[in-house]
């Protein structure tokens, strides 16, 4: 079990409260229903388990109780929609950066929402825009992954096991860092997820718009947009499902 205790001794500032739950549907739909009650930018909502979590695009999002950190967070942004669209990379790049950083993990960033370790998925962000507000859910696997060969957890990787509390603590602080500044200094955090991205110069394929595109994977643009070149040319795209690399 979560060990709120624990958690709040190491809690960073940046977060405003933290609601758990032995079981939700989906934290991210309880963090709606916060938001919409005015819930606080920072807001948290933490969840055991969860009988219908969901990933983008109609996907669900699976974690045995108790394996995984499964929270969402009440995000009133200051900065306008058009930005919106980086909250995702960005959060991302939170998250890969504590595993690198403070865990010696080899953390890769996949446009648009998943982090890699060892080409397998530990991570994926959801973020969903009502109103003036946004609720950001991390699924992050810590001690393990579901039985899905594509799923890796944390501590699959690591030498001595990580607590939850302190994998929380790390990336609340550097999502909420990340997602203040990304209005600001998009730039700066691109070429930190270039540096890190795990599609950056492979052959890949993927659907977008209900068509099937191949192409070599060149980097992300300004609006988080993928950057491929394709048989007709350099093209972005800023939606696109089911990324494989084909080499
Ligand atoms: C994806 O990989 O497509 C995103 C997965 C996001 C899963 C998290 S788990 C916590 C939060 N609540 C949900 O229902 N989904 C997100």
């Amino acid at each position: 079990m979560f060990d709120l205790r624990q958690f709040a001794a190491i809690a960073p500032e940046c977060y405003q409260k933290l609601h758990w739950h032995e079981q939700l549907e989906s934290t991210n739909d309880e963090a709606q229903r916060l938001a919409d009650e005015g819930a606080e930018h920072g807001t948290v909502v933490l969840a055991e388990y969860q009988t219908r979590g969901r990933g983008r695009r109609g996907a669900g999002w699976m974690c045995e109780p108790g394996d995984g950190l499964l929270f969402s967070v009440v995000l009133r942004p200051q900065f306008g929609k058009d930005y919106y669209g980086r909250i995702a990379l960005v959060a991302g790049l939170g998250i890969a950066s504590v595993l690198i950083d403070e865990l010696a993990i080899p953390a890769r960033v996949k446009w648009p929402n998943d982090i890699q370790i060892n080409g397998k998925k530990c991570c994926g962000v959801l973020v969903e825009a009502n109103n003036d507000c946004v609720v950001l859910g991390v699924g992050l696997n810590v001690l393990n992954a579901p039985g899905d060969d594509g799923f890796i957890a944390i501590n699959d990787v690591v030498s001595e096991p990580v607590s939850r509390e302190k994998i929380l603590a790390l990336v609340l602080a550097a999502v909420m860092r990340e997602v203040d500044q990304c209005a600001e200094d998009f730039s700066s955090q691109l070429n930190r997820i270039e540096a890190i991205s795990w599609l950056n110069g492979k052959n890949i394929t993927f659907l977008s718009a209900g068509h099937q595109h191949q192409g070599t994977a060149e980097g992300i643009a300004e609006d988080g947009s993928l950057i491929v070149r394709t048989n007709g040319g350099v093209r972005q795209f800023a939606q696109a499902s089911d990324i494989r690399c084909v080499n």
